[in-house]
């Protein structure tokens, strides 16, 4: 289909879809979510000229995964945000299955977008370029067509370029599958963003002691935060254990130090970067006041995810909260960006016994917590949160079987902050020492009921609309 075409099918779809998803109640209040259709990766975060830009995978015409295209929401304060025209159509040879996940450097001072074109041929085989667009005076993407093809030594598995700026050069994290079918992280860099070279594989299954580490990388970002070189990748494959990687792929971080010169990063042991049930390609920019932000996808690939009842009103997934991060004794810790407390209405505070607490509206909602021992939080039984004095579950029944799954943290617990938006919750523990996202889809109206015997301390707010205008 040329772009033509395929902008009249979008239009369709928008003028069809979109009053039935803007009603539906699961829709959220102050996260980002698709006009229509299935919406995955954040792409192309920036803040550039005092206006944050957050791209982002977006099958419009249809909830379920394809040729995705790209949309683009802008914003100055990430709490007013407006659509920008669609970055990019999946019209060209070289991209024909998908404009697939990427980054946004300036050069010039204009927006330049570096993204994966996905091609996959009739035998089941694939290959993927990796292409350029620039931004025009009309704030749409002129492409420049690909500035990589694909590697040799790897299988056509080779996506989501990661590009910053160090020194005089270049840089580009890409993911990556080997001929062998283990997971990879590479370096490439350039001087003009059309010239590339690899310099090599810096992480990966089988690298610096991980050993037997999933059969694809995807989504790899890298910068440096307090000194040290954070590298925030996507394994797939993956063994689940007891109480982690038990979603089907995850995403999470390796902290060490790039030798650029030599390709080289010597890093310690993986951590995950959300313990909950929905999680996935996060990608992170650094704020014009010097902030590192991360938006994550709260969806994961390949699991369950089209059981989703929002399915039904033509719509699917939304992103996570924007996330401040910062680095502590060998941990990044995530923080809801300072400006969602301007979503904040009238505070209720509340002390006294867990199972005397007032019922407290958890629709779109900010509840901070301490607790002096074990209690139970219950979402209108579609999510409950306990706490038994050494390990924090999150459960919910599973949408296929009703059964209830769950997941875990281990620690000493200090306070929780759960921001609740219709369908989602995101809890981060201990000032963000470490994070639980869930999407839950509850029947009705949803309160904050609590339990247990033990002296709670509470402090809540309802939380206001996020314009998409
Ligand atoms: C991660 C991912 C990326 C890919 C994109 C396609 O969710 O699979 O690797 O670029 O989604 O939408």
């Amino acid at each position: 289909m040329n772009e033509t075409s395929q902008l009249k099918q979008l239009a369709r779809s928008l003028m069809t879809g979109q009053p039935k998803a803007a009603a539906d109640p699961w829709r959220p209040n102050w996260h980002l979510a698709p006009p229509v259709g299935l919406l995955n990766d954040p792409n192309g975060l920036i803040h550039h000229n005092g206006r944050f830009h957050l791209f982002y995978q977006w099958n419009p015409l249809a909830c379920a995964h394809g040729a995705k295209f790209w949309g683009h929401w802008s914003s100055t304060d990430l709490l007013h945000w407006r659509h920008e025209p669609v970055a990019l159509v999946p019209s060209e040879a070289y991209e024909s299955h998908g404009c697939y996940s990427g980054s946004a450097v300036v050069q010039d001072d204009r927006l330049v977008l570096i993204y994966t074109g996905n091609v996959k041929y009739a035998d089941g085989s694939r290959t993927a370029n990796q292409c350029l667009a620039v931004e025009n005076d009309r704030g749409e993407f002129d492409k420049l067509g690909p500035v990589l093809p694909l590697p040799a030594g790897y299988t056509g598995h080779v996506r989501d370029p990661k590009v910053w700026r160090q020194g005089e050069h270049w840089y580009m994290v890409l993911g990556a599958q080997d001929l062998q079918l283990q997971g990879k992280v590479l370096l490439l860099v350039s001087d003009d963003l059309h010239h590339w070279q690899l310099c090599g594989e810096i992480a990966g299954s089988g690298l610096h002691g991980l050993g037997n580490f999933g059969y694809m990388w995807e989504c790899p970002d890298l910068f440096e935060l307090e000194g040290q070189d954070i590298l925030i990748c996507c394994p797939q494959g993956l063994a689940a254990e007891a109480e982690r990687y038990l979603n089907t792929h995850q995403a999470g971080y390796l902290v060490g130090r790039l030798d650029y010169e030599q390709a080289d990063f010597a890093h310690g042991e993986f951590h995950e970067l959300d313990l909950g049930f929905e999680f996935y390609a996060p990608q992170t920019t650094q704020t014009e006041d010097g902030r590192r932000l991360l938006f994550g996808w709260m969806g994961i690939p390949d699991q369950e995810e089209f059981l989703q009842p929002t399915v039904q009103q033509g719509w699917i997934h939304t992103m996570t909260s924007p996330r401040e991060l910062s680095y502590r004794s060998g941990h990044l810790y995530q923080q809801p960006a300072r400006e969602l407390t301007q979503l904040r209405g009238t505070q209720t505070s509340w002390q006294g016994i867990a199972n005397e607490a007032p019922l407290l509206p958890a629709q779109s909602a900010e509840l901070q917590l301490s607790s002096s021992g074990p209690f139970c939080l219950n979402l209108l039984d579609a999510l409950t949160l306990s706490w038994d004095g050494e390990r924090l579950t999150l459960s919910r029944p599973n949408l296929r079987t009703g059964e209830l799954e769950q997941r875990f943290w281990r620690g000493e617990l200090h306070q929780l902050r759960l921001l609740c938006d219709h369908s989602s919750v995101e809890l981060f523990i201990n000032d963000g020492e470490a994070v639980m996202s869930a999407r839950y889809f509850p029947q009705g109206k949803v309160s904050f009921s609590l339990m247990g015997a033990a002296e709670v301390e509470l402090q809540h707010w309802p939380l206001a609309r996020c314009v998409v205008e």
